[in-house]
């Protein structure tokens, strides 16, 4: 096992105690130790050994101990007919960083995928961390990234805004196609965390640009402003998501069920009433568009003082519903951006959420408590026309 593939299993493993919140306070020095960790990866520290608790490559279960006599190498233990062969409906190319198959990136399994296939292209990746800038262009859609579970394989990269030339482009992946499935795998960035209010610190895990994507069982890693649900129809199902400042942000018509969002944000003292973070920045600008954020059976925890959302657009629309609220959501709730104007134009809406976070008696005047039959509206998959699209990307 190579340093770079071990250092990865450390950062999940930490990442998978934090979202336990037994260790909640000590999160941020953590993370960024961990974070130069994986960036440097020059070195490593016995004192991370201990967190490894994954089997790195499931596959290799199938070795064959009776086979003594002929040299056994890494790629000989999977399973025959793997990958299965192409048919009229699917695709498949596999990613593996030791070359076991024709592709050691996932770039390159993208570049080989036909231009406008009316077929999906499954692309399986293997465990491991891949460290590339990954871009699916609007000519390459149906494709499906499949990883091995979100704690052994990820894509990551460091861009900032900065680096990027705007925080549009500070992606690790980005997908401009439509109908993109991922299942298993994690999306971070891992750019150093900066002190809040400098220039271009934004650091993007994921941008989401293609219409009808859907997630499963998937991870999102980063520092602040994590996952970029830039627009279109989205699903997440099972995700864990992690940021700070307006850690899911964007124009896109998103259910997301069953995910767990852990915020970053820093601690505020006690009685303080400073905010350091916010859940989502939905960007919705007109009563034209009919975009929103739904959020159900999800939780919210983690570390500072935060809003579930803030306006950055005039028609922001957001709906938390049985979803689970620690103390760190501050009493008021949301925020207008500090424009009165837009109080009349946001639609934030709270549903049977749990928590000392889920208290409704301090929120701000524009906050609705919906009721059942406003609620309804947000709770399905039909919210974002699942019935069209969604039912056929589980097979
Ligand atoms: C796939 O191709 C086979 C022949 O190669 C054909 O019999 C079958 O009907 C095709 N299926 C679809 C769904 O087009
Ligand atoms: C993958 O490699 C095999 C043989 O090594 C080759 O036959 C096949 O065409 C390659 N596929 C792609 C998509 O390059
Ligand atoms: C897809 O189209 C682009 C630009 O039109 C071209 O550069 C590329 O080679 C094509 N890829 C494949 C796999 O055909
Ligand atoms: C592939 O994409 C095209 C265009 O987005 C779509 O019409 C087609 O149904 C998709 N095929 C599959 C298998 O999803
Ligand atoms: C990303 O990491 C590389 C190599 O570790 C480094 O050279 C580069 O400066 C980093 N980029 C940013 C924007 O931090
Ligand atoms: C960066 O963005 C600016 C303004 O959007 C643009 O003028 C410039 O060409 C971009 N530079 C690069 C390298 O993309
Ligand atoms: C994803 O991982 C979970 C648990 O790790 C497993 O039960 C499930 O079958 C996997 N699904 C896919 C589509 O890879
Ligand atoms: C709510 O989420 C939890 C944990 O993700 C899951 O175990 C449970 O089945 C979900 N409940 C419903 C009603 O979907
Ligand atoms: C949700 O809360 C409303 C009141 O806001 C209540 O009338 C309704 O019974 C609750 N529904 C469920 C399923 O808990
Ligand atoms: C909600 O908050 C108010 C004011 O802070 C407090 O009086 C009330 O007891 C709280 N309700 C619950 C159920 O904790
Ligand atoms: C729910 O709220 C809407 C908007 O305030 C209202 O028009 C409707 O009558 C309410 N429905 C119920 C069942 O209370």
């Amino acid at each position: 096992m190579n340093p770079k593939s071990l250092c990865f299993i450390v950062l999940v493993a930490i990442f998978g105690v934090f979202a336990s919140r037994v260790v909640i306070n000590t999160i941020p020095q953590v993370l960024r130790y961990i974070v130069d960790f994986t960036i440097s990866l020059s070195s490593w520290s016995p004192i991370v050994v201990k967190f490894i608790p994954f089997n790195f490559d499931s596959l290799r279960r199938h070795r064959k101990h009776h086979d003594k006599d002929k040299p056994v190498s890494i790629c000989d233990d999977f399973p025959p007919n793997f990958p299965p062969p192409e048919t009229n409906t699917t695709l498949t190319l596999c990613v593996d960083r030791n070359g076991c198959f024709n592709f050691t990136t996932v770039q390159a399994a993208i570049d080989a995928v036909p231009n406008l296939s009316i077929k999906r292209t499954v692309i399986w990746i293997n465990s491991g961390i891949y460290y590339e800038k990954v871009i699916i262009p609007k000519t390459k859609p149906n494709i499906t990234f499949q990883g091995q579970g979100y704690t052994s394989t990820a894509i990551a990269w460091n861009d900032t805004a900065l680096s990027a030339n705007g925080t549009f482009y500070s992606g690790s992946v980005q997908v401009f196609s439509t109908n993109f499935i991922a299942k298993n795998i994690s999306f971070m960035n891992v750019a150093p965390i900066r002190r809040p209010g400098v220039v271009g610190a934004q650091a993007v895990a994921i941008r989401i640009s293609g219409d009808q994507a859907a997630f499963w069982g998937c991870g999102f890693f980063g520092a602040q402003d994590t996952l970029h649900d830039d627009r279109g129809r989205h699903y997440f199902k099972d995700c864990y998501i992690q940021g700070s400042i307006d850690f899911i942000f964007g124009n896109g018509k998103s259910l997301y069920e069953d995910c767990q969002m852990l915020s970053m944000a820093n601690p505020v003292a006690p009685g303080s009433k400073s905010i350091s973070g916010a859940v989502t920045a939905h960007g919705r600008s007109s009563a034209d568009e009919n975009s929103g954020f739904a959020f159900v059976n999800c939780s919210v925890g983690g570390t500072g003082r935060i809003w579930l959302g803030r306006a950055w657009r005039p028609f922001s629309r957001v709906v938390f519903a049985f979803t689970s609220l620690t103390d760190i959501i501050a009493p008021e709730g949301w925020n207008d951006f500090n424009d009165p104007t837009r109080d009349q134009s946001i639609f934030y809406g709270e549903y049977n959420c749990t928590g000392a976070g889920a208290n409704m008696s301090g929120r701000a005047p524009y906050v609705q408590r919906l009721n059942d039959t406003q609620a309804s509206l947000f709770l399905t998959t039909s919210f974002i026309d699942g019935d069209q699209w969604l039912l056929s990307y589980h097979t």
